[in-house]
């Protein structure tokens, strides 16, 4: 075949070397596998169901219903009836059928069940309480790696639920400001050339924190969240705590940012505390979204600034499935390679726009977030400027990797109850068992550098 001429062969982005010697690099300070033998089983356990898509609706009808069930034998008789759907059953399965058929099979397998739901939950969710979670924070700070806490909780439906969730975040804070102080120095966990950072981090979402959210009655929502938001914002800039706002699906979206933004804007609160909200790479309107972001934070021009979380978005098959049951398009991108080269543009948009704002890249794919880091250097600025950050229980190689080669990582600590992070749960364990997941992609041994190769 004649060789294309030189004009038309695709030109390489000059950032992609620098990507590439970053990637290779932060995966060979990846720990070995050998380390975790119970993850190692768990990945096991989450390739299976990601290859079958019965066993897959089984795995997350069990996770949803163990917090509700009565007994033992009670979960046993629910196991047994969603493993009825799985065609194709593996011997372990043929012998969990066999069991639920008596009573004395149903308590053992039962209580096998439940304590499989606890250990996939404990991978996640670091403790029960804030005050549970201390130790944990103080080893990652030690470790060399930052934390946020988040209040597992989500779609309040009473004003009593708002309260407490409200007074949860409070008493969250207080132990975070209590903590802090006593761990030891680590310059680059605590200052960047915009300044210094808060020791002391909380993730919130705003569904927890009103019963009203309504796309259709965005002014009441945003009202009722204010109310219990407001005091928060105040405590946090007395205890120099840093608040962020998580995204949730799209339909909350509008009233988080304008929530956000006018009590920014409030006079107690423009001088602090440390705020940041979030950016979903995956919803087509994104870039629009980022304009209005960075519009606000031009307008405001608050110090400390706001710091802009860039995800992917974890409501994905949500999106998808609302849209479709309504007959509309679907206002996330469908292919996962556009929802990547959007990331990256949203990415270079984001690092440019500092010291605007202060960004944070939350990805678990060395693409990605190597992509950040050599994009960051290009443009002549300190790895201190760029903060990357990881889920706990998914992102924990990466963030000893990152940890290790002098990046500042932060590990989101997702703490409460089994119940209240059911929700939560499941949208992991979908992220982990989607086939185009990079994580499932590099649990099945894909090569370094073709999970560094661009999005296509
Ligand atoms: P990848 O495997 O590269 O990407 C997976 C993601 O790609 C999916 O989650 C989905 O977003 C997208 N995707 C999957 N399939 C398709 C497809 N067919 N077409 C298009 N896109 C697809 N998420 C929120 O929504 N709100 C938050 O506030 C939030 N906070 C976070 C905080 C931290 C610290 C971190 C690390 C993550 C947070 N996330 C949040 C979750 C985040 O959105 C998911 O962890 C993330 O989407 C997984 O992306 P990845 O880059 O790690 O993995
Ligand atoms: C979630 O709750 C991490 O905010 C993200 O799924």
């Amino acid at each position: 075949m004649a060789e294309a001429p030189a004009a038309e062969l695709p030109r390489e982005s000059p950032v992609e070397p620098e990507l590439r010697e970053v990637g290779r690099s932060l995966a060979t300070a990846f720990p070995s596998r050998a380390r975790h033998p119970l993850r190692a089983l768990d990945a096991k356990a989450m390739e299976r169901s990601a290859e079958d898509a019965e066993l897959r609706a089984a795995l997350f009808r069990l996770v949803d219903v163990t917090p509700a069930t009565r007994s033992l034998d009670d979960l046993a008789r629910h196991l047994g009836a969603y493993l009825e759907d799985v065609e194709e059953q593996p011997q372990p399965l043929r012998v969990a059928m066999r069991m639920a058929g008596s009573a004395a099979g149903r308590r053992a397998l039962g209580a096998a069940a439940a304590a499989s739901v606890r250990h996939m939950a404990h991978r996640f969710i670091v403790a029960e309480s804030p005050h549970a979670a201390r130790p944990v924070l103080g080893d990652l700070w030690r470790a060399g790696v930052v934390s946020s806490l988040d209040l597992l909780g989500e779609a309040t439906v009473t004003q009593a639920e708002a309260d407490r969730y409200a007074e949860r975040c409070r008493e969250a804070l207080d132990e975070l400001a209590e903590a802090a102080p006593g761990w030891p120095e680590r310059p680059l966990l605590e200052r960047d050339s915009s300044g210094p950072i808060p020791r002391a981090n909380l993730s919130v979402k705003v569904s927890a924190l009103t019963p009203l959210l309504r796309p259709d009655a965005p002014d009441r929502g945003r009202e009722d969240a204010a109310r219990r938001l407001r005091p928060l914002l105040l405590h946090a800039r007395e205890l120099d705590a840093h608040m962020h706002i998580d995204m949730e699906s799209l339909d909350s979206l509008e009233t988080t940012l304008e929530l956000v933004f006018e009590l920014l804007e409030e006079a107690g609160l423009r001088e602090g505390p440390s705020v940041g909200v979030v950016l979903q790479a995956y919803l087509r309107d994104s870039p629009a979204h980022l304009d209005r972001i960075l519009r606000f934070a031009g307008a405001a021009d608050r110090t400390p600034p706001l710091v802009v979380r860039l995800v992917k978005g974890a409501y994905w098959d949500h999106e998808v499935v609302e849209a479709r049951q309504h007959g509309w398009r679907p206002p996330v991108y469908e292919r996962k390679a556009d929802c990547d080269r959007n990331f990256e543009a949203l990415t270079r948009r984001l690092l440019d726009a500092r010291p605007l704002v202060r960004v944070a890249i939350g990805s678990h794919n060395l693409r990605s977030v190597a992509h950040a880091i050599a994009y960051s250097r290009a443009s002549g600025s300190s790895d201190a400027d760029i903060e990357l950050q990881v889920l706990r229980g998914l992102g924990d190689d990466l963030q000893h990797a990152l940890a290790a080669s002098g990046f500042r990582v932060r590990t989101y600590c997702p703490v409460g109850e089994l119940v209240a992070g059911m929700a939560y749960l499941v949208r992991r364990l979908l992220e982990n068992t989607s086939n185009e997941s990079f994580l499932h992609e590099q649990a099945r041994g894909v090569s370094v550098d073709e999970l560094l190769a661009p999005p296509a």
